[in-house]
């Protein structure tokens, strides 16, 4: 194989763009290309203002971006030339046919691997870093031999891990890398040289190596337990608010357990991301198609408990303001499926606005980076809703504001001047527990934590 220390990567999205700063600043001696067919995409990644927001990002890419970091439209020349090519292209829930609303669609990523039969010239390593389903390998290694160059392509598995908005950190210091490859003599040669790159900056104990079905399987399995644990903890919160007991006190006290632990226990209006949801259908997919349907039925109500979750928060809201929304302005803090990012996908924001509107409330949002994709999600939504850049102003009249992103910023507003400017009764509903409940009662404010008690005014 020629050009080993010629990367590219196809698909400058989340992971992408992210994943391959980090491997360009972290390996010198390698070139790094990211190639994607989204033209404003690859125009955002050479300019200022790259295409997503994320904690770090922009300083790294500056560092390597001209020198062993490059962004491209010209995918054929970056087939040609790497030697190791990365796919990270988008893999969405399937919309039509068999296995719509479960399966992966899997039509971008088959694009890529005849993209890459196309213009190879030579023999590559074929790098799965998108997440797809279980045996996804074996069918690239299908289409990518049936070439008739004579060419030899070995697919390796590399899911990525990294969680939005904590990724370049999550990158450098990463839990574990996962590397599955073929167990042949050229499927663990190739392995080798993926786990090369990384043990540039990873211990070389936190390099995992693994058969490609492990690789893929792990990669649905951890995203299907940690959103596992989400629903777990608010299926609780719905029982705690019936009964008084505080969900913070029992994650806590359950996280010191060292067999539980403490992550993933934050209780909420529910889990968003492009991952989560798309991941466990298309595990609840996978084990339908291998017969398994108590398995897959399952992992299904994890998905469940989170629509529920996001209902009962809409209903509460409803009810509590007297079982009726309609031409009542209520102020969104936060649009974004977490903090410190701008990315929407799967945003609960996106569910709980579009039900309110349906309410007929009149939204009006606010959000320090994910405006420009709340404009895209309620495109066509009916009702009225502004999007606005100033949290105060966004509040002004309101009769409620709902806490729907956990940004740090919002711990530190002035709730006195928001009260002061909001309708009577004025309500908080803090749908991330992250604002201090009784200093907001104490201003005035009817206030609705997620599994906790009431604190109201009215008796
Ligand atoms: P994304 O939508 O942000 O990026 C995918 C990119 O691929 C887009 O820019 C798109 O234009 C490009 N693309 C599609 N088809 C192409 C083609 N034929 N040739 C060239 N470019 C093409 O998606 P993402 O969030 O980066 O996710 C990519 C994969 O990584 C998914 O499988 C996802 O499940 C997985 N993943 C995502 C995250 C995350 O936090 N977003 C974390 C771990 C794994
Ligand atoms: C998740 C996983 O954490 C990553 O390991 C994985 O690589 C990624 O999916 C992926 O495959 O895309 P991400 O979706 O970016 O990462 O963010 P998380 O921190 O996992 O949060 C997901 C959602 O769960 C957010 O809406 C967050 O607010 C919510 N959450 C998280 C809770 O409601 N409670 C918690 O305790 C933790």
């Amino acid at each position: 194989m020629k050009n080993e220390k010629h990367i590219l990567c196809i698909g400058a999205g989340y992971v992408g763009g992210p994943t391959m700063a980090v491997i360009a600043a972290k390996c010198p001696g390698y070139k790094v290309t990211v190639a994607d067919i989204d033209d404003r995409k690859i125009k955002a990644w050479n300019s200022d203002k790259l295409p997503i927001y994320e904690p770090g990002l922009y300083d790294m890419v500056k560092k390597v971006r001209g020198k062993n970091l490059f962004f491209t439209t010209d995918i054929a020349k970056g087939i040609r030339e790497a030697g190791i090519i990365f796919v990270s292209v988008n893999t969405p829930t399937k919309t039509f046919g068999e296995g719509a609303g479960k399966a992966a669609d899997l039509q971008y990523w088959e694009k890529t691997a005849r993209a890459i039969v196309e213009y190879a010239e030579d023999d590559k390593i074929v790098v799965e870093k998108s997440t797809l389903p279980l045996r996804a390998a074996e069918a690239m290694h299908r289409i990518l031999h049936s070439n008739s160059k004579g060419l030899h392509f070995e697919v390796i598995s590399n899911p990525e891990f990294m969680a939005e908005g904590s990724a370049i950190d999550d990158m450098q210091n990463p839990d574990r890398v996962l590397v599955g490859g073929m167990r042949t003599a050229s499927g663990k040669k190739a392995v080798d040289k993926i786990v090369s790159i990384y043990a540039h900056w990873v211990p070389k104990d936190r390099i995992l190596t693994t058969n490609v079905w492990s690789s893929e399987l792990s990669k649905l399995v951890a995203n299907a337990m940690l959103a596992q644990r989400i629903s777990s903890i608010n299926s609780i919160s719905a029982l705690c608010e019936k009964t008084d007991a505080n969900v913070g006190e029992v994650a806590r006290a359950i996280g010191m357990d060292s067999r539980i632990g403490p992550k993933f226990l934050r209780a909420s209006v529910g889990f968003g991301g492009s991952c989560f949801r798309k991941d466990i259908l298309n595990l609840v997919y996978l084990c339908e198609y291998y017969s398994l349907p108590e398995v897959a039925s399952y992992w299904e109500g994890v998905v469940r408990i989170n629509d529920f979750q996001e209902k009962r928060f809409v209903k509460n809201i409803v009810r509590n303001m007297f079982d009726s929304v309609a031409g009542k302005k209520i102020a969104v803090f936060g649009f974004a499926f977490k903090a410190d990012t701008g990315d929407t996908r799967e945003s609960p924001a996106i569910y709980v606005s579009r039900m309110l509107l349906e309410e007929r409330a009149e939204l009006s949002i606010y959000d320090p980076e994910a405006l420009d994709n709340a404009e895209k999600d309620l495109a066509g939504a009916k009702g009225r809703y502004e999007l606005v850049r100033d949290p105060y102003k966004c509040a002004k009249d309101a009769h409620a504001i709902l806490i729907l992103t956990e940004w740090n910023e919002f711990k530190t507003l002035d709730y006195r001047k928001l009260y002061e400017s909001m309708e009577k009764p004025a309500f908080i509903f803090d749908g991330r527990n992250i604002l201090d409940h009784k200093a907001l009662y104490k201003i005035g404010f009817n206030v609705f934590p997620i599994g906790s008690s009431k604190l109201s005014h009215f008796k």
